[in-house]
């Protein structure tokens, strides 16, 4: 059962890979637990995903809210986690225990927060007041502005030691995972060895306890927006497509109903 905590941190410790996926609703979030994936996640790509904005900056903590909630109602065996937004944690420790409650409720199991040393503090508070945190570094969505796009990221020495330690002191604050994404997979595979908790890795390598992808980058339904790493196991986009066309020609050919 992966839906635990613990069982994630046993599986760290035995070597057992995990399979995560994001599920931003309540169908596709059945249909994920029927495939036997470890954990959902509840991303805040979902306002890319699903409401085509540019990037994640403009999702609400109200939008994770609903979208948690009906995810977290779907599923009874998946870890589920939840993405907190921009701008609702960043503040303070008290700000961030207010958002992460509003996602527990909603039916999360353990908040993800995007940032590295800086957030050790926030992490610390949270962990002491039964929220659990799975802290991701590396390329943040969040943090785009500032990076100046979606960039690989620990590319240097310096930048690599950088991540090495925000890796460490995340750890240190109470972190019960941590999630890398897009940095190369020796630092990735080192952080998850230097690590007791288990690590998730998107676009960082082979050497992390699990793998996280977008379900829409996994199912092919925005191929031209996919970046590099993921890979689509359908194509979505297309099948869909033709499905769609399907029903519309029958439609007007008066074939259906039939
Ligand atoms: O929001 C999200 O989907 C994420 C993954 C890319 C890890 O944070």
């Amino acid at each position: 059962m992966t839906k635990s905590i613990t069982a994630w941190q046993k599986a760290k410790q035995e070597g057992r890979k995990l399979a995560m996926i994001t599920a931003y609703d309540h169908a596709m979030a059945r249909l994920a637990e029927q495939a036997g994936l470890d954990a959902l996640l509840i991303g805040d790509s979902l306002g890319m995903m699903m409401a085509g904005e540019k990037d994640t900056l403009p999702v609400s903590l109200e939008q994770m809210e609903y979208h948690t909630r009906i995810v977290a109602r779907a599923v009874s065996r998946p870890l589920v986690m939840a993405d907190l937004p921009f701008g609702a944690f960043e503040e303070s420790p008290q700000q961030a225990f207010a958002a992460s409650a509003r996602l527990l409720k909603a039916g999360a199991d353990i908040v993800k927060l995007e940032g590295g040393a800086v957030m050790a503090e926030t992490v610390a508070f949270l962990s002491a007041r039964a929220i659990p945190v799975c802290a991701h570094i590396g390329l943040t969505p969040q943090h785009v502005r500032q990076f100046g796009g979606f960039k690989r990221q620990g590319k240097t020495q310096e930048a690599a030691d950088k991540l090495f330690d925000d890796a460490l002191a995340l750890q240190a604050a109470g972190a019960r995972m941590l999630l890398m994404e897009a940095i190369p997979a020796d630092l990735a595979t080192r952080i998850t060895q230097a690590l007791d908790i288990p690590t998730i890795g998107i676009g960082a390598g082979n050497g992390t306890t699990a793998q996280v992808l977008v379900l829409h980058d996994v199912l092919g339904l925005n191929p031209d927006k996919a970046p590099s790493f993921a890979k689509p196991y359908l194509n979505g986009a297309e099948l869909l497509t033709q499905a769609l066309t399907a029903y519309a020609t029958e439609t007007r050919a008066g074939t259906f109903p039939a």
